[in-house]
């Protein structure tokens, strides 16, 4: 309630100046003292409270009115929940699927590489109450989009039904568009939209006829503004975002299922070293540090907060990032400025053999 009452009234205020034509510089401020005051309520003082707090009424809400126990924390609201997560032999899948499990969850495991599964099935089940028969290990290219609809049959025999589909499984890009082969840009539009679309073409009918079903696909603050070296991926994230906002509206008669897409900074993970590069199976000659990053762990706690208490678009960075997506949304002419700026520093350093990401910061951030 707070952070919607917060975003209605920076919303009301950036509609009042830009109808009295107000300078810029009130439009900057009244972003920034939004996204202080979002990030302190929900980014920054964190969810742990949010989740805690939630926690709280439940348990209170248990024993005054049942009625109310759907505002949970993800160990309340995801426990006993069927939930397949793609991607989930590394990164941001593989983390998903240990904190799942910690939440009670019964999980569906799919990426390319089965013996990656089967040791992230181990580790669920090591440390959490989890049995064998409660973790699916179900290998699947999304590429592949014929198989889609006999992974999605075998799931569902095997669970009895999905609650919760998880798209996450992707690859990213590092390269300059001028330098990049159209089949690169291809790659990444199969990949990450039309693999994400395909499964959730044959998940999504299921969730319909059952009345409820959540569909959580893992998009990117490039699917929100543009950022150099990463055209082909952008795009296709963008397209996720328009894709999936677009499923919603079309989904009003299913107020039970709830479609939400997740857009996180830069997150601890594989993703720079799996990046796609100039051409196709051309690997990045340098990967620098990934410390100064998001951990995974902080990422992924904040998307399950998100999802049990079904936040339909949640923006999960640190800060400068937090404030990147403010200024895209909300003073575009400035985010332009601010990314050229930015954007031009981070074409040099790709060209002089810099790690991208890592020119940004010269202090590693840990939480
Ligand atoms: N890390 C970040 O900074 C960041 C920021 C924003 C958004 N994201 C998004 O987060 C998601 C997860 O990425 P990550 O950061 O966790 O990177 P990651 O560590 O490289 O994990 C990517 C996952 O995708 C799977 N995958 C790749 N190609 C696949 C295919 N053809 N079919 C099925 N699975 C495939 C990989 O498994 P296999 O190789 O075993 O198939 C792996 O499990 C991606 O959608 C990415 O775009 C990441």
């Amino acid at each position: 309630i707070k952070y919607g009452l917060t975003r209605f009234a920076n919303d009301c205020i950036l509609f009042y100046l830009h109808f009295t034509q107000r300078h810029y510089f009130f439009r900057i401020l009244a972003v920034s003292t939004f996204a202080a005051v979002t990030k302190y309520l929900f980014i920054c003082r964190p969810a742990d409270n949010l989740a805690s707090h939630y926690r709280t009424i439940a348990d209170e809400c248990h024993n005054i009115n049942d009625a109310f126990s759907d505002l949970c924390s993800p160990e309340t609201k995801l426990k006993g929940l069927v939930v397949w997560v793609t991607g989930a032999s590394s990164g941001i899948g593989e983390e998903l699927a240990y904190q799942l499990a910690k939440c009670g969850s019964r999980l569906i495991l799919s990426a390319r590489r089965e013996e990656e599964l089967q040791r992230v099935k181990q580790h669920c089940l090591d440390n959490s109450n989890l049995k064998d028969e409660d973790v699916l290990v179900l290998p699947l290219d999304l590429l592949e989009r014929t198989s889609h609809e006999e992974k999605t049959n075998t799931a569902i025999q095997y669970f009895g039904h999905i609650d919760v589909l998880i798209n996450n499984g992707g690859r990213s890009q590092r390269s300059l568009f001028l330098e990049t082969s159209v089949e690169v840009c291809e790659a990444l539009m199969e990949l990450n939209f039309l693999g994400t679309v395909s499964l959730t073409k044959q998940v999504l009918p299921h969730m319909t006829q059952r009345g409820r079903g959540s569909i959580v696909t893992v998009s990117s603050v490039v699917g929100l503004v543009g950022a150099p070296l990463s055209t082909g991926y952008a795009a296709s994230k963008h397209a996720l975002q328009g894709f999936f906002n677009s499923l919603r509206t079309e989904l009003t008669d299913f107020p039970k299922i709830l479609i939400s897409t997740v857009c996180p900074g830069p997150v601890q993970s594989q993703i720079v070293n799996n990046a796609f590069t100039e051409e196709l199976n051309r690997p990045l000659a340098t990967v620098g540090s990934q410390e100064h990053k998001m951990p995974t762990s902080r990422c992924v706690h904040l998307m399950l907060v998100g999802v049990a208490n079904g936040v339909k678009e949640m923006w999960i960075a640190q800060q400068p990032f937090l404030l990147f997506y403010y200024a895209w949304q909300y003073a575009p002419t400035f985010a332009w400025v601010i990314t050229d700026w930015i954007g031009r520093k981070r074409v040099q350093n790709f060209k002089f053999g810099v790690d991208a990401d890592s020119a940004y910061f010269t202090k590693p951030k840990t939480s």
